[in-house]
């Protein structure tokens, strides 16, 4: 069983109370903690939106909208019925002027205590709800705010940003927040990194030839096509998730567990990174969007006719990389990364490839040596598997095979994993901004990809397209086998 330890009384203000990412997300992350006694009693949770709801309506909106998220039967339970007690509601309009002075009655005792505003709204209204807030009073320096990605779409609109929220509230006040770090196999890398003596003097380019970090979703456009046909795979994964993954894989052990000592050291390895080569045949970047298909024998349209038949983009789906750190334990060690929609299946997974046996002394009839891996899974299934080689037993001549040895968390541990939004809520209510992004990461990984962004917006070169239900296109493919790798899916 985890431990809980409660929170002190809060405030939890969203912004956005009525949109997808609250309701799938937010509120029912907010249940959980309250329903396993991390939110004391006298916690308060507003949500705001511009919709004129009553008390009533708005509790409706929330039974109807939430319930999906939440196991069944749990909407009658009375655990429930005393969270909705918790939650109120108040009109705002976070551009204009309607609704202010009805939040500051809201919030006006009691004041004393940590206030979280969550700006679940589109980012270009973050920077004037943080002055509105600011000139209603309800700033002090126990108050947070939390912003959402995309925090920009290049390095120019993300210091922008930056510098809006940064006008109202100090840098500790900020959390800018990427749920893949709350996820409990991603912060399990750090503990099987720096809490095992077993890998880290291993965990270098003397002993690994290269890593892959691949997050492949099997679902298309979601109905969110105006954002992702002007976003693309490169800004929505790469630039925040995926870089943060390779961050914390690739980071030197950090002096200790405090936000800063962490986000120094993934800062190292955001500048270290080498520039990417965007043209010609030895480029380091493959861009593609995906044709029509199948998926577990379901037909799927192509991207073009999700976007509607007048909609022809050249926006990425799927984006693989080879990312070269120089520094002194990464040198000549390629990271490879690749995400993207509609592929095979859906993984999220980071793979060690660790250097073959200097010299084999088993006769070619024992088999083929397979290199050890180590393959950390993020979703589905989370846990981890390590490759060794091991003698199939019995008489008959020495055979030898890779076998996997695997920990799996739903194995190991019992009961229910909570969800990144759940440990990062009350993170940010204890004030722990280990797994939030500072600004000079997300400013240096936006200048590290701007470039290759903009050479697309210079050229007339298509995505390469790919087939809904592969791996991507061949160029992927070429990508990493032309140094003589394969993608990991293709080894086992
Ligand atoms: N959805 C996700 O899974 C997800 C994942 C990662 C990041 N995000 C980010 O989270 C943010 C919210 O996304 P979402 O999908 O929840 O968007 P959404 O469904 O469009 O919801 C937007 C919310 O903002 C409110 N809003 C809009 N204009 C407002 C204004 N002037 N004043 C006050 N409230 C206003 C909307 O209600 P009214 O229109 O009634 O005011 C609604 O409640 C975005 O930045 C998005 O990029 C979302």
């Amino acid at each position: 069983m985890a431990q809980i330890i409660p929170v002190a009384p809060f405030d939890c203000v969203v912004f956005g109370g009525t949109g997808d990412l609250a309701v799938r997300k937010l509120l029912p992350a907010l249940y959980h903690r309250y329903k396993d006694g991390q939110i004391p009693a006298d916690a308060r949770i507003l949500a705001i939106s511009r919709k004129p709801l009553t008390a009533e309506s708005f509790g409706n909106f929330v039974d109807e909208k939430v319930s999906p998220y939440l196991e069944p039967g749990e909407l009658a339970s009375e655990v429930w019925a005393r969270f909705r007690q918790k939650l109120s509601y108040v009109a705002v309009d976070g551009q204009g002027e309607a609704g202010w002075p009805e939040l500051q009655a809201a919030l006006a005792a009691p004041a004393d205590r940590v206030r979280v505003f969550y700006l679940a709204t589109a980012p270009r209204l973050y920077g004037g709800v943080s002055h509105r807030l600011r000139q209603q009073g309800l700033i002090d320096g126990r108050s947070r705010v939390v912003i959402e990605k995309p925090i920009g779409h290049d390095l120019e609109s993300a210091r922008r940003i930056n510098d809006e929220v940064g006008d109202v509230f100090t840098e500790s006040q900020i959390y800018r927040i990427d749920h893949y770090l709350g996820k409990e196999t991603v912060q399990n890398l750090m503990a099987l990194r720096f809490a095992n003596s077993l890998f880290e003097p291993l965990w270098n380019s003397m002993r690994i030839d290269h890593v892959q970090i691949t997050v492949a979703e099997t679902v298309g456009l979601e109905g969110r096509a105006d954002y992702y046909n002007t976003s693309g795979a490169l800004r929505d994964m790469v630039q925040n998730h995926m870089l943060q993954l390779l961050c914390l894989t690739a980071m030197e052990p950090p002096q200790a567990l405090s936000a800063d000592a962490v986000r120094d050291e993934k800062l190292k390895i955001l500048r270290a990174l080498v520039p990417l080569e965007t043209e010609g045949a030895n480029g380091s970047v493959v861009r593609g969007q995906y044709r029509a298909g199948a998926i577990n024998g379901s037909a799927v349209k192509s991207y073009a006719e999700e976007l509607g038949p007048d909609r022809s983009s050249r926006t990425e789906t799927f984006v693989a990389l080879r990312l070269a750190i120089a520094n002194w334990r990464w040198a000549g060690v390629p990271f490879f990364l690749r995400t993207g929609k509609r592929l095979a299946r859906k993984t999220s997974e980071i793979v060690i490839q660790f250097k073959p046996v200097p010299h084999s002394m088993f006769p070619s009839s024992a088999g083929r040596l397979a290199a050890n891996r180590l393959v950390v899974r993020l979703q589905p299934d989370e846990g981890i598997t390590l490759r060794l080689m091991t003698k199939e037993p019995g008489p008959g001549g020495l055979r030898l095979r890779s076998v996997p040895l695997d920990l799996s968390f739903a194995e190991a541990f019992s009961g229910r994993f909570p969800e990144a939004y759940e440990r990062l809520l009350m993170d940010v209510v204890r004030g722990n901004a280990t797994l939030f992004m500072r600004r000079d990461e997300v400013e240096t990984a936006w200048a590290f990809l701007d470039p290759a962004l903009q050479a697309w917006d210079r050229g007339s070169e298509q995505p390469k397209p790919y087939v809904a239900g592969s791996w991507g296109p061949a160029a992927a493919t070429a990508l990493i086998e032309r140094e003589g790798r394969t993608w990991h899916e293709e080894l086992d």
